[in-house]
């Protein structure tokens, strides 16, 4: 890989460079902009965002997934020398680029394809996007593998995860402790999670994020998500990784040993403190987060996850130990309950509901059966599951 050690700028490209990930990226890499060169920039319908960050970074090409979006890209980069291009596959191409390093940040299973687009030609991964490990996690592992891809991870925990985790003595590792913060509805009861408003969800007490991991984190699917992205990424029996809340965010996640050591990264909830680990990747860089001041913190709290105010974790283990279909099927089903519930056609506790009800589903109907183990029968189920989940939100909907 060119890097900065003999000078040359690493060649990078952010798929969802208009998000939350996406500009912590662009953050980092503004402040040093002699060591990188930003080759492809993406978005879904972000137009005006897009053009504007590919002319700050005079990126090679910008690129829309929604094609109706295309005209105000192009306006928005008329006269800049910037390519524009739009519509799924162009996305996927821009991915396939020649930059050695790739931040995954779509958000959803959209991201999919342009990730195994880069992952294919042995880039270096910066993967945020979790969704990929959840609805495809054995393929996308298996592209990795084959295509000699160096993939890193980029969501807090599992960087938290990487850094401790000895690879050399795998055997010897007893455990993983994914930490929560339990989201903004940690000490809500369950009737009062029943009239949650959107706003309420969104409004994460320690990290600042997008709008749909905001919501998985308020109803715990995102600590479902990670506990399937843990066991694709780190290899671990699901019987072997913990979930634990946490809710000062200040101790990322754990690794438990054989002899009785608990080794943890700590760091302020910031993500460009793991996203500069994955850009600086094998060295590390200078990120301009807060530094743990622990006299101020003062102390650290704990505790087991209420599996009946936060049904999620029970699903997303049940999900895992069925296989086949079914971790694909519930990622598509979190992803249209969460839309139901961002407008405001569900409530925050038909989210689960949805999400139980299209798994069993699409596992007793015809792709019940289907191996996901090519992207194209990966987006039959993911598709399927979003038609049956869709129905199932508007039977909530109506039950309101
Ligand atoms: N935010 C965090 O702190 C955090 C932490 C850990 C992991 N993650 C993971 O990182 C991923 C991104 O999260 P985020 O919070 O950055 O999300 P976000 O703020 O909602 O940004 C999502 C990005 O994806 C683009 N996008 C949305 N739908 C798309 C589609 N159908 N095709 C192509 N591009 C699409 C968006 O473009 P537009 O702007 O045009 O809509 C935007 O650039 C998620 O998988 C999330 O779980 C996030």
């Amino acid at each position: 890989m060119s890097d900065t050690a003999n000078g040359t700028p690493r060649r990078v490209s952010i798929l969802g460079s208009t998000g939350s990930i996406g500009k912590n990226t662009l953050d980092l890499i503004g402040r040093s902009p002699e060591r990188y060169q930003v080759v492809a920039l993406t978005a879904n319908g972000n137009a005006e965002a897009l053009a504007a960050q590919a002319k700050a970074t005079r990126a090679e090409i910008a690129v829309v997934a929604d094609e109706a979006a295309y005209g105000r890209l192009k306006e928005a980069l008329a006269g800049s020398g910037i390519e524009a291009a739009a519509g799924p596959q162009a996305v996927c191409e821009a991915a396939a680029r020649d930059a050695d390093w790739v931040m995954a940040a779509i958000v959803g299973a959209a991201g999919l394809a342009p990730t195994l687009a880069a992952v294919e030609r042995g880039a270096t991964i910066a993967l945020a996007n979790k969704e990929c490990l959840v609805c495809a996690g054995d393929l996308f592992m298996a592209e990795i593998r084959r295509a000699g891809a160096t993939f890193l991870p980029v969501d807090s925990e599992h960087n938290a995860i990487f850094q401790v985790f000895d690879f050399e003595k795998k055997e010897r590792i007893e455990r993983i402790i994914l930490t929560a913060s339990g989201g903004p509805f940690r000490d809500w009861t369950r009737e009062a999670m029943a009239k949650a408003t959107p706003e309420q969800a969104v409004a994460h007490p320690n990290w600042s994020m997008g709008a749909k991991i905001s919501v998985d984190s308020a109803s715990m699917f995102n600590k479902g998500l990670e506990f399937i992205e843990a066991y694709h990424i780190f290899g671990i029996a699901p019987e072997r990784i913990e979930i634990l809340v946490h809710p000062q965010s200040v101790i990322h996640s754990m690794v438990g040993y054989v002899d009785g050591s608990v080794l943890a990264q700590l760091g302020s909830p910031d993500m460009r403190t793991p996203i500069a680990y994955c850009l600086a990747w094998p060295d590390r860089m200078v990120a301009p987060v807060p530094h743990l001041d622990f006299p101020k913190l003062g102390h650290m709290d704990f505790r087991a996850p209420d599996p009946d105010r936060f049904p999620a974790i029970r699903i997303v283990r049940e999900t895992l130990r069925r296989g086949g279909v079914a971790p694909t099927a519930m990622n598509a089903a979190n992803e249209v309950a969460v839309a139901g519930f961002l407008g405001r056609q569900i409530g925050f506790l038909d989210i689960p509901a949805v999400v139980e009800a299209t798994i069993d589903d699409v596992m007793a109907g015809p792709l019940g059966n289907q191996a996901v183990d090519h992207l194209d029968a990966v987006m039959a189920v993911d598709g399927e599951a979003r038609r049956i989940a869709a129905g199932h939100a508007l039977a909530h909907a109506a039950a309101a």
